[in-house]
């Protein structure tokens, strides 16, 4: 019952660079082209629009490099959207925008209580909250707070399983979980402690691990949109074992990203509601 097709919102690179440093990945002195950034950003789009889903765009602004990650603007269930509360002020300035434009699409924008009413103070969206079947998988510390996410569970009245992240290169669940179906995610393991290696274990029966070198190549941050799965080229033994489960990944470069840290799924947010985003019949 989403209140939407199959939608999502990226934010084309017009001003993507890598113009600061929080996140392991990101050197100012290993500049991103951007006009490479441009093909790369545009061949993703052209691929998941060819699914036959809706793509929304917000407009890019200059100064905000990274608003590119439209994983990051929030985490939306049906109607209603979280929007998201950045813990680095370089990305604060993208919440205004995000939450304008959530706004004037329609959206009903849910406010987190106040941090010093348990409302926590970080939460940094579908970056950091993902959906496995009805239960939402969350990862804090490195950008949302687990005290977020226990509002979010009281607010939406979902399942909450809050996983702390214990790697700063893995710093957004999305970056080392990818849930594929309502009892399949792709995981990286020593990207999670021990809880939340067995939460994980415990709720989902089938997960296919990332080896390292895989992990590194972000193929855990894949965009999902029924059994097609589209991640960075550099996955190949996770494109054998996803074929050989039925599903249609796709390689497309997306190096430019990965030197800000992030890359297909976090330049995509799903519109049609995070707990749609993986396992319905959708084209
Ligand atoms: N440079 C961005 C940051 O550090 C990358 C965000 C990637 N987004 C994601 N959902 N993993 O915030």
């Amino acid at each position: 019952m989403t209140t939407r097709p199959p939608t999502l919102l990226m934010c084309p690179p017009t001003h993507f660079g890598i113009e600061y440093e929080i996140n392991p990945w990101m050197r100012v002195e290993v500049a991103a082209d951007n006009a490479e950034a441009q093909r790369q950003w545009h061949a993703l789009y052209e691929h998941l629009k060819a699914t036959g889903i809706t793509i929304e765009l917000i407009e890019p602004v200059k100064g905000l490099p990274d608003i590119v990650f439209t994983a990051n603007a929030g985490m939306v269930y049906h109607n209603r959207v979280l929007v998201s509360r950045f813990r680095h002020p370089q990305r604060q300035g993208e919440s205004p925008l995000f939450r304008e434009w959530f706004e004037s699409h329609g959206f009903e924008v849910v406010e987190f209580a106040p941090p010093d009413q348990g409302g926590g103070y970080d939460f940094e969206g579908a970056g950091d909250a993902l959906f496995c079947g009805d239960t939402l998988f969350a990862g804090y510390r490195m950008r949302s707070d687990a005290t977020c996410h226990q509002q979010i569970g009281k607010i939406l009245g979902v399942r909450v399983i809050p996983v702390e992240l214990v790697d700063p290169r893995y710093y957004h669940i999305d970056t080392c979980f990818c849930p594929l179906a309502e009892d399949e995610a792709i995981w990286y393991p020593p990207a999670f402690d021990d809880y939340g290696r067995r939460a994980i274990e415990a709720t989902i029966p089938k997960l296919i691990e990332a080896e390292q070198s895989e992990a590194e190549r972000f193929a855990c941050n894949a965009v999902v949109v029924g059994r097609n799965v589209f991640t960075n080229i550099g996955c190949p033994r996770l494109h054998d074992e996803l074929r050989e489960r039925g599903y249609t990944p796709t390689a497309t470069p997306l190096d430019e990203f990965v030197k800000a840290g992030g890359s297909a799924k976090c330049l995509t947010l799903r519109l049609d509601g995070e707990e749609a985003a993986s396992w319905k019949k959708v084209v």
